[in-house]
C-alpha cells in the first residue's frame, strides 16, 4: 500500500482509530527499513487527525532522544520524569494534558502547542523503549477515545524503534 484512503472527520473519533489501525497493519513493508516504516505509521497518524506534532522519543539511558516525527523541529533530548514525555515513561502510563501551561514542567517545543498526550511505547518484555508523543493547537483536544486508540497502535510502532 503506498497511498491510503482520507478518513472521514465526521465519524466518531474511535472508529476513526479502528479505520487508522487497518492502514497502519497495510502499511508495515518489510521489504522497507525500519524507520520507514515508523514514518509511515506516523505521517497516516498526524495527516489523519491534523495533529500539530506527531512523533516518537526512543529511551537511550536515563534520556529520551528525539527519533522519527511529523511536524516543526522539536527539542532532541528530554530528561527521566521531566515534561510530559518523561513523566508518561516514569509513570508507565498514557498522560493526557488538556492544557499545556497547567501541566508543571510542561517542556515547550512550539508555542503553539496547546494540549497534548503521550503513549509509552513497550517491547515485549513489557519495558517502555519510546514514547508516542502528539501535541495539538487546540486545547482539550485528547480523551480515553485517543488513549484507547493511540494505544492499539503503539504496538505497530514498537517493532521499528
Ligand atoms: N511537550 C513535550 C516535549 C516534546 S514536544 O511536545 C515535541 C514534553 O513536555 O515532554
Amino acid at each position: 500500500m503506498t497511498q491510503v484512503p482520507a478518513i472521514d472527520p465526521r465519524l466518531p473519533k474511535s472508529e476513526r482509530y479502528t479505520l487508522l489501525l487497518e492502514q497502519v497493519k497495510a502499511l508495515q513493508d518489510p521489504l522497507a527499513g525500519a524507520w520507514a516504516n515508523a514514518g509511515n505509521i506516523l505521517a497516516a497518524l498526524h495527516f489523519a487527525f491534523g495533529f500539530h506534532w506527531t512523533g516518537c522519543y526512543l529511551v537511550r539511558g536515563d534520556q529520551l532522544v528525539l527519533g522519527p516525527f511529523q511536524g516543526p523541529v522539536a527539542c532532541t533530548t528530554i530528561a527521566f520524569g521531566r515534561g510530559v514525555c518523561g513523566t508518561a515513561w516514569q509513570r508507565k502510563e498514557t498522560v493526557i494534558v488538556p492544557d499545556v501551561d497547567a501541566f508543571p514542567g510542561h517542556i515547550a517545543c512550539s508555542s503553539l502547542s496547546k494540549s497534548e498526550i503521550v503513549v509509552p511505547i513497550l517491547n515485549a518484555s513489557s519495558e517502555v523503549i519510546a514514547v508516542l508523543d502528539i501535541d495539538s493547537d487546540a486545547y482539550n483536544t485528547f480523551d480515553d477515545d485517543d488513549a484507547r486508540g493511540l494505544e492499539s497502535l503503539t504496538p505497530y510502532l514498537a517493532p521499528c524503534l
